[in-house]
């Protein structure tokens, strides 16, 4: 069962990011049944650092095309926001390293930091970015609007 779920209200107004989002979520649920649902006797390690690096390869694309949506929009909180981006691909990455490093790294602690991120992030921070580009189609529904 799919620990998140896309709703509307998580629309940035640009479909091609909605459509990232959706597939965070996607991945996200995949890691979380991945990490989770695997017995301790399997390779439970090399599955876990192999679901992080996917993970990890795809939030750097997703936050990368919304770098991009951001400047097209103009949008005024941009570098405080590619900041945040940047620390969370960093606290990825640290685990990632933890994770081939040491070995007592827990799949529900990573799982944990995805998740408050997430909530974090998509939830609250991303959703600035949609009031704006909101904003800027009331205001301009015309010409300026991307
Ligand atoms: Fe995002
Ligand atoms: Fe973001």
């Amino acid at each position: 069962m799919p620990i998140v779920k896309w709703m509307k209200s998580l629309s940035v107004n640009d479909e091609k990011i909605d459509d990232q989002h959706k597939k965070w979520i996607e991945l996200y649920n995949r890691v979380h049944a991945q990490m989770m649902g695997i017995e301790p006797t399997e390779d439970y390690l090399g599955i876990g650092e192999a679901a992080l690096a996917e993970m990890i390869e795809y939030t750097k694309y997703h936050f990368s095309s919304e770098e991009d949506f951001m400047k097209k929009i103009g949008f005024p909180e941009y570098e405080k926001h590619r900041k945040i981006h940047e620390a969370f691909i960093r606290k990825l990455e640290a685990i990632s390293y933890q994770m081939q490093e040491d070995t007592h790294v827990l799949n529900s602690e990573v799982l944990k930091v995805i998740e408050d991120w997430f909530i974090n992030h998509i939830l609250k921070e991303d959703q600035e970015i949609t009031k704006y580009a909101r904003r800027l189609q009331k205001s301009n529904t015309t010409t300026r609007y991307p």
